[in-house]
């Protein structure tokens, strides 16, 4: 049997590195004040900075790792050489793709101290990680205008994961209301499960197959015409006609292109009908609760049974921040729950370790926290307000414009066009516009059209960027 080695036995090698932690330890001044500058140069120069890097040519993947390692310092210094130039301003203001949110200073200082501070956030066993969430997640259903206390959650590493949630509590609920249990004897027990969905996120699409019910295994509901919002009548006719005994909708408030809302009272209404579990996808659009002039769109959102959204995109908070909601939390907790004696404890809390899919869970609430305190909920409206005017400037500019064409009006934060000529002119175009530097969009494809896709989510977008974006598309048309 092997016994560990003592330091005087242990290899030259491991010798020096532990060594190397040490001087690192007695030097830690220097380094955070090195990574702090490195950090303000990159996010102070994210406005210069051409906004994606195309070119990754001068980083070898393959370079053998070090058997000796160079201490921090010298480590930054090449993280600065080989690495910061070649990444994309995706923190700064003309980064449009995908739905991507910067971040804020506030939520910066909060993950820097999440990683210095290094907590394991699986409950309230020693520390106060756990009330944090707790109150973080209150203040989310708050910001939402979710009724106090009907909802309550946890915090994950991202919409996709929150979505998987949202099928697996649903999955176990529609057993729960027929007498058989999914967690204990699997999804065979279910006789039929019926997923009813109209306007999917891809995210969901893979969650399907991870949850093994199949990425072809839903029933596409239609949509409104020239529109990704759900079908009312079709739902309706197809639940139905369903001889499923167990059933859940997905409906979307805030789709990934049109930034469609779907008529949650009416959806609600059938589910309640046709005994049907009701996951909304509100990945972004949660935070439309903060525009007095869009929070309508929400309506019926409190009837939910689960709730997707994502701190990580309008709330700017860094990479990995999903937020997960429901009415049923010790559904959830059925599904996702840990055993094992070393996981026992008698402190009082929420046992987050028995809410989602990781035992070891980064003390993400920490980031929000800090931000919620900094700004209020008077600076996240200021961002959705924003944004939501940005998106708007931009398609009245494309609508005036005698070589561009809007494909929808922006209902949201979303702005989607197209240019002259055929979808591959139009392809060629948007690699001519992401060529300049100056802004970075997304391809979609929407009413069967190619088209260009702006996502206005984060906190710096100033006039002055709009004016860059629109010379920009001029410069290559
Ligand atoms: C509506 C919607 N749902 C889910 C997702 C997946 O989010 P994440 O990348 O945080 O997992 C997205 C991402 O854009 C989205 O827009």
């Amino acid at each position: 049997m092997s016994r560990p080695l003592n330091r005087a036995e242990s290899s030259p090698t491991a010798t020096t590195a532990r060594h190397l932690m040490f001087d690192d330890l007695e030097q830690l001044d220097q380094i955070l004040a090195a990574t702090s500058d490195m950090a303000r140069d990159f996010v102070q120069g994210a406005d210069d900075m051409d906004v994606t890097c195309r070119d990754f040519s001068a980083f070898d993947p393959s370079r053998p790792m070090p058997g000796q390692g160079c201490g921090t310092l010298d480590a930054l210094r090449a993280a600065q050489e080989e690495i910061l130039p070649l990444l994309a301003a995706s923190i700064g203001p003309r980064y449009l793709g995908f739905v991507t949110g910067g971040t804020t200073p506030a939520a910066l200082a909060g993950d820097w101290l999440t990683g210095a501070i290094d907590q394991n956030a699986t409950g309230p066993e020693g520390s106060v990680t756990a009330a944090v969430e707790e109150q973080v997640i209150n203040w989310l259903c708050e910001m939402a205008g979710l009724p106090h206390g009907r909802f309550d959650g946890v915090l994950t590493t991202g919409a996709t994961v929150s979505n998987l949630l949202g099928l697996v509590a649903g999955r176990q609920w529609c057993g729960q209301q027929i007498g058989v249990d999914v967690d204990a004897d699997g999804a065979g027990v279910l006789p039929g499960f019926e997923i009813f969905a109209a306007s999917p996120h891809a995210s969901m699409i893979k969650d399907l197959s991870v949850t093994g019910i199949g990425r072809n295994s839903f029933t596409k509901v239609a949509t409104r015409p020239r529109t990704e919002e759900t079908d009312i009548t079709d739902l309706k006719a197809k639940l139905v006609a369903s001889t499923a005994r167990a059933k859940l909708v997905i409906a979307s408030a805030g789709t990934v292109n049109a930034t469609d809302f779907d008529d949650l009272i009416a959806i609600a209404d059938l589910c309640a009908a046709y005994g049907a579990w009701l996951h909304v996808d509100a990945a972004f659009g949660m935070f439309a609760a903060l525009d007095d002039r869009r929070a309508h769109l929400l309506a019926g959102l409190d009837r939910a049974d689960s709730i997707t959204s994502d701190g990580h995109k309008w709330l700017n908070v860094p990479y990995d921040c999903g937020i997960f909601l429901t009415r049923h939390i010790s559904v959830l907790e059925t599904c996702c729950r840990a055993f094992a004696p070393y996981l026992q404890t008698d402190a009082v809390g929420n046992m987050y370790i028995n809410r989602g899919v990781e035992n070891s869970r980064r003390f993400r609430a920490l980031p929000l926290w800090l931000a919620m305190v900094a700004y209020g909920r008077g600076g996240f409206a200021g961002i959705v307000r924003a944004n939501c005017d940005q998106a708007v400037d931009l398609a009245q500019w494309v609508r005036g414009h005698d070589r561009l064409e809007l494909l929808a009006d922006p209902k949201l934060n979303v702005t989607m066009f197209t240019g002259p000529g055929s979808d591959d002119d139009n392809c060629a175009l948007l690699s001519r516009i992401n060529a300049t530097g100056k802004l970075f969009m997304t391809p979609t494809i929407y009413g069967g059209r190619f088209g260009f896709r702006a996502a206005f989510s984060n906190w710096r977008i100033q006039d002055h960027d709009m004016e860059i974006v629109r010379n920009a598309i001029d410069s290559v048309l």
